[in-house]
């Protein structure tokens, strides 16, 4: 789970409200050089921006489509000046940014501790608060909207293909129920409504599923990452570094089957695609995903299922 203030400090404990994850693996894997310019696409509370920044005398440009983001991004504003910037834009419109020519370009997806823990923001189903849910909570349709506006087949598929929900149409169906009764507006009420739906306990509560399938839905997460990332290689120098941090899967695939294809490889392994016939435009820095090691997931166990992929540009 997130970060909260009161956590005890470890050996491997930082000084950053939300811990950035992979630190020192994604910005040693950028390796930033003076004068160059490097692209976070995924400021958050900026972490690995100030790190990228504390490693050489470089420029970072940092986008966030959070309006809280900003904010703290003034913090980082006001300490390095010229050397930092800050665009308040969603990834997938990175190539509408005036700079260009990254030396390097990182992703780290999903959604930051900030924003986890603040009930108002309605991320956590251990937080009653209104069912939000937007990365972006000055526009878009929030969690509460969407359940109020679809249908059992629509939400079943979501909860099947954003949550890997084993059991979606169950679930779909006790939200719909529970919808026309009048009996969900809060994150609480959702998260206990699908817990009473199943008997068995799991070691994740039964709602985490759920709350990422409609997370994902509402802010379209997979479709920024699929749009995005060609715009980023595009952005990119030659020599230039994209990285990316995913936490689940679904994620994970989008960026495996973007760097195989860029590196000249299939996208399936298994497609028997005649070597040499898949042009190539980047060679690979990780043949393996990077993964936290035990110290980084005890002290932030929300970084264990996360693996960081890079490739670098011809
Ligand atoms: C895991 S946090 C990043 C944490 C950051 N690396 C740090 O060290 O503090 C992900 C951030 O990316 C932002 N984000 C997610 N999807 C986005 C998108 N499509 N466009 C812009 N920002 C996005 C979220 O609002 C969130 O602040």
């Amino acid at each position: 789970m997130p970060h909260s203030d009161d956590d005890s400090i470890s050996d491997c404990s930082t000084q950053y409200g939300h811990k950035p994850v992979l630190l020192e693996e994604a910005v040693g894997i950028l390796s930033p050089s003076d004068g160059k310019t490097y692209l976070d696409c995924t400021f958050g509370g900026g972490g690995h921006t100030r790190k990228i920044l504390e490693s050489a005398n470089c420029r970072v440009v940092a986008i966030d489509r959070d309006p809280a983001a900003a904010k703290r991004a003034e913090k980082l504003k006001s300490e390095y000046g010229e050397r930092f910037d800050f665009a308040p834009i969603k990834f997938s419109d990175l190539d509408k940014l005036q700079t260009g020519g990254y030396a390097g370009i990182l992703f780290d997806f999903g959604v930051s501790s900030f924003q986890l823990d603040d009930a108002e923001r309605g991320f956590s189903f251990m937080r009653d608060g209104p069912l939000d849910m937007r990365m972006d909570n000055s526009q878009g349709t929030t969690a509460l909207e969407f359940i109020e506006n679809t249908d059992e087949a629509e939400l079943s598929e979501v909860l099947r293909g954003y949550g890997q929900e084993r059991h979606p149409r169950k679930v779909a169906r006790a939200i719909i129920a529970a919808r026309d009764a009048g009996k969900i507006s809060t994150t609480a009420e959702l998260a206990e409504l699908i817990a009473s739906a199943f008997k068995v306990r799991e070691k994740t509560h039964p709602a985490t599923r759920a709350f990422q399938a409609i997370r994902i839905k509402i802010n379209d997460e997979l479709g920024e990452i699929e749009r995005a990332l060609p715009k980023a290689f595009d952005a990119l120098e030659s020599g230039g570094v994209l990285a990316a941090i995913s936490f689940h899967s679904l994620e994970d695939r989008i960026v495996k089957r973007f760097f195989r294809r860029m590196t000249g490889r299939p996208e399936n392994p298994f497609e028997n695609a005649p070597f040499g016939n898949i042009e190539k435009h980047a060679s690979a820095i990780t043949r393996k995903p990077v993964i936290p090691g035990a110290c980084e997931i005890s002290d932030n166990p929300r970084s264990r299922s996360a693996k960081l992929r890079a490739i670098k540009k011809d």
